[in-house]
Protein backbone atom coordinates (compact mmCIF):
# COMPACT_ATOMS: atom_id res chain seq x y z
CA UNK A 1 0.00 0.00 0.00
CA UNK A 2 1.51 3.65 -1.11
CA UNK A 3 1.50 6.69 1.58
CA UNK A 4 -0.78 8.77 2.95
CA UNK A 5 0.34 12.40 3.40
CA UNK A 6 -1.09 15.24 5.69
CA UNK A 7 -1.87 18.60 4.06
CA UNK A 8 -1.06 22.19 5.33
CA UNK A 9 -5.14 22.19 5.81
CA UNK A 10 -5.16 18.83 7.49
CA UNK A 11 -6.62 17.00 4.93
CA UNK A 12 -5.37 13.59 3.62
CA UNK A 13 -4.24 13.25 0.23
CA UNK A 14 -2.97 10.12 -1.62
CA UNK A 15 0.69 10.31 -1.92
CA UNK A 16 1.49 8.98 -4.83
CA UNK A 17 -0.49 11.59 -6.65
CA UNK A 18 0.03 14.52 -4.61
CA UNK A 19 3.18 16.23 -2.68
CA UNK A 20 3.99 19.43 -0.81
CA UNK A 21 5.25 20.72 -3.97
CA UNK A 22 2.06 19.66 -6.45
CA UNK A 23 -0.46 21.30 -3.81
CA UNK A 24 1.57 24.33 -3.17
CA UNK A 25 1.65 24.50 -7.71
CA UNK A 26 -2.24 24.25 -7.51
CA UNK A 27 -2.52 27.09 -4.93
CA UNK A 28 -0.37 29.39 -6.72
CA UNK A 29 -1.54 28.44 -10.31
CA UNK A 30 -2.22 31.36 -12.54
CA UNK A 31 -5.74 30.16 -14.36
CA UNK A 32 -6.05 31.91 -17.42
CA UNK A 33 -9.06 33.25 -19.35
CA UNK A 34 -10.75 30.40 -21.13
CA UNK A 35 -9.89 28.10 -18.14
CA UNK A 36 -12.50 25.88 -17.04
CA UNK A 37 -12.49 24.25 -13.94
CA UNK A 38 -14.33 21.57 -12.56
CA UNK A 39 -14.71 21.14 -8.82
CA UNK A 40 -16.18 18.28 -6.99
CA UNK A 41 -15.47 15.74 -3.85
CA UNK A 42 -14.64 12.72 -5.12
CA UNK A 43 -17.17 10.49 -6.50
CA UNK A 44 -19.89 13.09 -7.54
CA UNK A 45 -19.40 13.03 -10.92
CA UNK A 46 -16.52 14.38 -11.56
CA UNK A 47 -15.20 11.76 -14.50
CA UNK A 48 -18.66 12.00 -15.72
CA UNK A 49 -18.80 16.41 -16.40
CA UNK A 50 -14.98 15.61 -17.82
CA UNK A 51 -16.15 13.63 -20.29
CA UNK A 52 -19.51 16.16 -21.27
CA UNK A 53 -16.64 19.31 -21.39
CA UNK A 54 -14.45 17.14 -23.68
CA UNK A 55 -17.22 16.71 -25.88
CA UNK A 56 -18.87 20.08 -25.77
CA UNK A 57 -15.62 21.53 -26.77
CA UNK A 58 -14.91 19.08 -29.59
CA UNK A 59 -18.86 19.84 -30.80
CA UNK A 60 -19.63 16.29 -30.12
CA UNK A 61 -17.15 14.59 -31.92
CA UNK A 62 -16.12 11.74 -29.93
CA UNK A 63 -12.43 11.37 -31.32
CA UNK A 64 -10.70 13.17 -28.61
CA UNK A 65 -12.90 11.35 -25.76
CA UNK A 66 -12.22 8.27 -27.08
CA UNK A 67 -8.26 8.34 -28.29
CA UNK A 68 -6.87 10.10 -24.79
CA UNK A 69 -7.12 9.04 -21.49
CA UNK A 70 -9.43 11.95 -18.85
CA UNK A 71 -6.78 12.75 -16.35
CA UNK A 72 -4.75 14.13 -19.00
CA UNK A 73 -7.43 15.97 -21.46
CA UNK A 74 -9.04 17.20 -17.95
CA UNK A 75 -5.86 16.87 -15.77
CA UNK A 76 -6.35 17.01 -11.76
CA UNK A 77 -4.67 20.41 -10.34
CA UNK A 78 -3.22 19.13 -7.96
CA UNK A 79 -1.34 15.87 -9.48
CA UNK A 80 2.46 15.49 -9.44
CA UNK A 81 1.62 15.16 -13.27
CA UNK A 82 -0.37 18.04 -14.42
CA UNK A 83 2.49 20.57 -14.28
CA UNK A 84 4.10 18.45 -17.32
CA UNK A 85 0.44 18.06 -19.20
CA UNK A 86 -1.06 21.68 -19.30
CA UNK A 87 0.66 24.60 -21.33
CA UNK A 88 0.44 27.87 -20.96
CA UNK A 89 -1.61 29.77 -24.04
CA UNK A 90 -3.41 27.25 -25.19
CA UNK A 91 -6.99 26.76 -24.63
CA UNK A 92 -9.70 25.90 -23.46
CA UNK A 93 -8.25 24.18 -21.17
CA UNK A 94 -10.10 21.76 -19.05
CA UNK A 95 -8.87 21.65 -15.37
CA UNK A 96 -10.25 18.75 -12.72
CA UNK A 97 -9.37 19.13 -9.01
CA UNK A 98 -10.51 18.11 -5.51
CA UNK A 99 -9.54 20.36 -3.77
CA UNK A 100 -11.89 22.23 -0.77
CA UNK A 101 -12.23 26.14 -0.98
CA UNK A 102 -10.15 27.00 1.67
CA UNK A 103 -7.21 25.90 -0.56
CA UNK A 104 -8.31 27.00 -3.97
CA UNK A 105 -10.76 29.64 -3.73
CA UNK A 106 -8.23 32.12 -3.22
CA UNK A 107 -6.45 31.25 -6.57
CA UNK A 108 -9.44 31.27 -8.31
CA UNK A 109 -10.93 34.64 -7.36
CA UNK A 110 -9.10 36.96 -9.35
CA UNK A 111 -8.74 34.75 -12.35
CA UNK A 112 -11.10 34.69 -15.66
CA UNK A 113 -11.59 31.29 -15.26
CA UNK A 114 -15.09 29.28 -15.67
CA UNK A 115 -15.81 27.38 -12.83
CA UNK A 116 -18.15 24.24 -12.23
CA UNK A 117 -19.31 22.32 -9.00
CA UNK A 118 -20.67 18.87 -8.99
CA UNK A 119 -22.27 17.62 -6.30
CA UNK A 120 -24.12 14.57 -5.32
CA UNK A 121 -26.24 13.04 -2.75
CA UNK A 122 -23.69 12.47 0.07
CA UNK A 123 -25.34 9.10 0.43
CA UNK A 124 -24.49 7.63 -2.46
CA UNK A 125 -21.18 9.32 -2.14
CA UNK A 126 -20.50 7.67 1.04
CA UNK A 127 -21.13 4.41 -0.84
CA UNK A 128 -19.31 4.58 -3.82
CA UNK A 129 -16.20 5.85 -1.98
CA UNK A 130 -16.40 2.96 0.15
CA UNK A 131 -16.42 0.89 -3.10
CA UNK A 132 -13.67 3.16 -4.81
CA UNK A 133 -11.38 1.76 -1.17
CA UNK A 134 -11.80 -1.72 -2.23
CA UNK A 135 -10.79 -1.14 -5.68
CA UNK A 136 -8.20 1.82 -5.22
CA UNK A 137 -4.94 -0.01 -3.56
CA UNK A 138 -3.43 3.52 -2.73
CA UNK A 139 -6.36 3.91 -0.07
CA UNK A 140 -7.16 2.24 2.70
CA UNK A 141 -9.14 -0.78 3.46
CA UNK A 142 -12.36 -1.21 5.62
CA UNK A 143 -13.63 -4.02 6.77
CA UNK A 144 -17.78 -2.50 6.82
CA UNK A 145 -19.25 -0.13 4.62
CA UNK A 146 -20.10 1.09 8.91
CA UNK A 147 -16.85 1.27 9.54
CA UNK A 148 -16.29 3.42 6.55
CA UNK A 149 -19.60 5.45 7.31
CA UNK A 150 -18.28 6.29 10.26
CA UNK A 151 -14.91 7.95 8.98
CA UNK A 152 -17.10 9.70 6.19
CA UNK A 153 -19.16 11.50 8.60
CA UNK A 154 -16.32 12.54 10.72
CA UNK A 155 -14.37 13.89 7.30
CA UNK A 156 -11.55 11.46 7.77
CA UNK A 157 -11.43 10.67 4.69
CA UNK A 158 -9.40 11.42 1.36
CA UNK A 159 -9.98 15.55 0.73
CA UNK A 160 -11.61 16.07 4.25
CA UNK A 161 -15.37 16.29 4.82
CA UNK A 162 -17.92 16.40 2.38
CA UNK A 163 -19.76 19.14 4.21
CA UNK A 164 -17.62 21.47 4.20
CA UNK A 165 -16.61 20.61 0.50
CA UNK A 166 -19.90 21.52 -0.60
CA UNK A 167 -20.53 24.34 1.71
CA UNK A 168 -17.16 25.82 1.23
CA UNK A 169 -17.70 25.99 -2.41
CA UNK A 170 -21.09 26.76 -2.20
CA UNK A 171 -20.41 29.79 -0.40
CA UNK A 172 -18.02 31.25 -3.15
CA UNK A 173 -20.80 31.02 -5.74
CA UNK A 174 -21.39 34.67 -6.38
CA UNK A 175 -17.94 35.57 -5.93
CA UNK A 176 -16.65 33.32 -8.74
CA UNK A 177 -20.10 32.79 -10.41
CA UNK A 178 -19.84 29.62 -10.10
CA UNK A 179 -22.00 27.15 -11.93
CA UNK A 180 -23.23 24.63 -9.09
CA UNK A 181 -24.82 21.31 -10.42
CA UNK A 182 -25.74 17.74 -9.14
CA UNK A 183 -25.46 14.37 -10.59
CA UNK A 184 -29.17 13.71 -9.57
CA UNK A 185 -30.29 17.12 -11.84
CA UNK A 186 -27.80 15.38 -14.87
CA UNK A 187 -29.54 11.94 -14.38
CA UNK A 188 -33.08 13.52 -14.13
CA UNK A 189 -32.82 15.56 -17.04
CA UNK A 190 -30.01 15.47 -18.98
CA UNK A 191 -30.56 17.41 -21.93
CA UNK A 192 -31.66 20.09 -19.81
CA UNK A 193 -28.59 20.07 -17.96
CA UNK A 194 -26.36 20.13 -20.88
CA UNK A 195 -28.07 22.77 -22.34
CA UNK A 196 -27.95 24.92 -18.89
CA UNK A 197 -24.09 24.00 -19.18
CA UNK A 198 -23.53 25.34 -22.85
CA UNK A 199 -24.83 28.78 -22.14
CA UNK A 200 -23.03 29.09 -19.20
CA UNK A 201 -19.81 28.31 -21.14
CA UNK A 202 -21.01 30.63 -23.65
CA UNK A 203 -21.48 27.45 -26.70
CA UNK A 204 -24.16 27.19 -28.56
CA UNK A 205 -25.14 23.99 -29.79
CA UNK A 206 -26.86 22.55 -32.61
CA UNK A 207 -29.52 19.92 -31.47
CA UNK A 208 -27.16 17.09 -33.46
CA UNK A 209 -24.03 17.91 -31.56
CA UNK A 210 -26.68 17.64 -27.83
CA UNK A 211 -27.40 14.63 -29.18
CA UNK A 212 -24.22 13.13 -29.87
CA UNK A 213 -22.81 14.68 -26.59
CA UNK A 214 -25.93 12.61 -24.63
CA UNK A 215 -25.52 8.99 -26.43
CA UNK A 216 -21.73 9.11 -25.64
CA UNK A 217 -22.07 10.43 -21.67
CA UNK A 218 -24.61 7.18 -20.83
CA UNK A 219 -23.59 5.35 -18.40
CA UNK A 220 -23.23 1.95 -20.59
CA UNK A 221 -21.09 4.25 -23.09
CA UNK A 222 -18.85 5.45 -20.93
CA UNK A 223 -18.65 2.50 -18.65
CA UNK A 224 -16.87 0.85 -22.03
CA UNK A 225 -14.83 3.51 -23.08
CA UNK A 226 -11.11 2.78 -22.17
CA UNK A 227 -10.55 6.11 -21.60
CA UNK A 228 -12.55 7.23 -18.78
CA UNK A 229 -13.64 3.58 -17.33
CA UNK A 230 -9.56 3.59 -15.56
CA UNK A 231 -9.12 -0.13 -17.13
CA UNK A 232 -5.72 1.50 -18.64
CA UNK A 233 -4.60 1.83 -14.72
CA UNK A 234 -2.64 -0.79 -13.62
CA UNK A 235 -3.89 -3.81 -11.46
CA UNK A 236 -1.80 -2.88 -9.20
CA UNK A 237 -3.12 0.30 -8.52
CA UNK A 238 -6.93 -0.14 -9.01
CA UNK A 239 -7.99 -3.73 -8.93
CA UNK A 240 -11.19 -3.50 -11.56
CA UNK A 241 -12.38 -7.43 -9.95
CA UNK A 242 -12.71 -5.92 -6.38
CA UNK A 243 -14.86 -3.06 -7.54
CA UNK A 244 -15.47 -1.43 -11.31
CA UNK A 245 -14.61 2.38 -11.59
CA UNK A 246 -18.43 2.34 -13.39
CA UNK A 247 -19.99 0.34 -11.11
CA UNK A 248 -23.55 1.10 -10.96
CA UNK A 249 -24.07 5.01 -11.94
CA UNK A 250 -27.39 5.09 -10.51
CA UNK A 251 -29.36 7.76 -7.97
CA UNK A 252 -30.01 6.23 -4.57
CA UNK A 253 -27.72 3.14 -4.38
CA UNK A 254 -27.62 3.81 -0.39
CA UNK A 255 -30.98 2.52 0.35
CA UNK A 256 -29.09 -0.87 -0.11
CA UNK A 257 -26.25 0.06 2.26
CA UNK A 258 -27.41 2.34 4.70
CA UNK A 259 -29.41 0.59 8.16
CA UNK A 260 -32.46 2.67 9.12
CA UNK A 261 -30.39 3.92 12.40
CA UNK A 262 -27.48 5.09 10.16
CA UNK A 263 -29.99 7.13 7.69
CA UNK A 264 -31.66 9.06 11.09
CA UNK A 265 -28.23 9.45 12.40
CA UNK A 266 -26.82 10.57 9.30
CA UNK A 267 -30.16 13.06 8.33
CA UNK A 268 -29.40 14.72 11.48
CA UNK A 269 -26.00 15.06 11.19
CA UNK A 270 -26.92 16.77 7.77
CA UNK A 271 -29.51 18.98 9.27
CA UNK A 272 -26.82 20.32 11.53
CA UNK A 273 -23.96 20.73 9.52
CA UNK A 274 -25.66 22.44 6.24
CA UNK A 275 -29.27 23.93 7.68
CA UNK A 276 -26.83 27.38 7.53
CA UNK A 277 -25.62 26.63 4.26
CA UNK A 278 -28.66 27.88 2.05
CA UNK A 279 -28.95 25.16 -0.75
CA UNK A 280 -31.66 23.55 -1.66
CA UNK A 281 -31.02 19.91 -2.01
CA UNK A 282 -32.86 17.90 -4.15
CA UNK A 283 -31.84 14.24 -4.81
CA UNK A 284 -34.33 12.59 -6.45
S1 LIG B 1 -13.61 10.40 -8.98
O1 LIG B 1 -12.76 9.25 -8.54
O2 LIG B 1 -13.75 11.38 -7.91
O3 LIG B 1 -13.15 10.99 -10.23
O4 LIG B 1 -15.05 9.75 -9.21
P1 LIG B 1 -16.29 10.46 -9.91
O5 LIG B 1 -16.12 10.41 -11.37
O6 LIG B 1 -16.53 11.79 -9.29
O7 LIG B 1 -17.50 9.54 -9.47
C1 LIG B 1 -17.63 8.21 -9.90
C2 LIG B 1 -19.10 7.88 -9.85
O8 LIG B 1 -19.78 8.47 -10.97
C3 LIG B 1 -20.45 7.46 -11.70
N1 LIG B 1 -20.52 7.82 -13.12
C4 LIG B 1 -21.67 7.96 -13.80
N2 LIG B 1 -22.96 7.87 -13.40
C5 LIG B 1 -23.91 8.06 -14.35
N3 LIG B 1 -23.63 8.32 -15.64
C6 LIG B 1 -22.37 8.42 -16.10
N4 LIG B 1 -22.13 8.67 -17.37
C7 LIG B 1 -21.31 8.25 -15.14
N5 LIG B 1 -19.97 8.26 -15.21
C8 LIG B 1 -19.50 8.00 -13.98
C9 LIG B 1 -19.61 6.22 -11.42
O9 LIG B 1 -20.28 5.05 -11.78
C10 LIG B 1 -19.39 6.38 -9.93
O10 LIG B 1 -20.57 6.18 -9.16
P2 LIG B 1 -21.04 4.78 -8.55
O11 LIG B 1 -22.21 5.11 -7.68
O12 LIG B 1 -19.91 4.21 -7.78
O13 LIG B 1 -21.45 3.93 -9.71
Amino acid sequence: RMDVIETIAGIQLPGHLHTAQSLQYAQEFQFQEGDIVIISYPKSGTTWMQEILTLIYSQGDTEVATSVPNWERAPWLEHTFFKDLLKEGEGPRIITTHLPSELLAPALQNSKAKVIYVARNPKDVAVSFYYFHKMAKFLPDFDSFTEFLQKFQDGQVHYGSWFQHVKGWYAQKTNLGLFYITYEALQKNFRHSLKKLCKFLGCPMYSRELDQIQNHCKFPVMSQNVMVNYTLIPHKIMDHDQSKFMRKGIVGDWKEHFTDEQNVEFDKLFQEKMSDCGLQFVWS
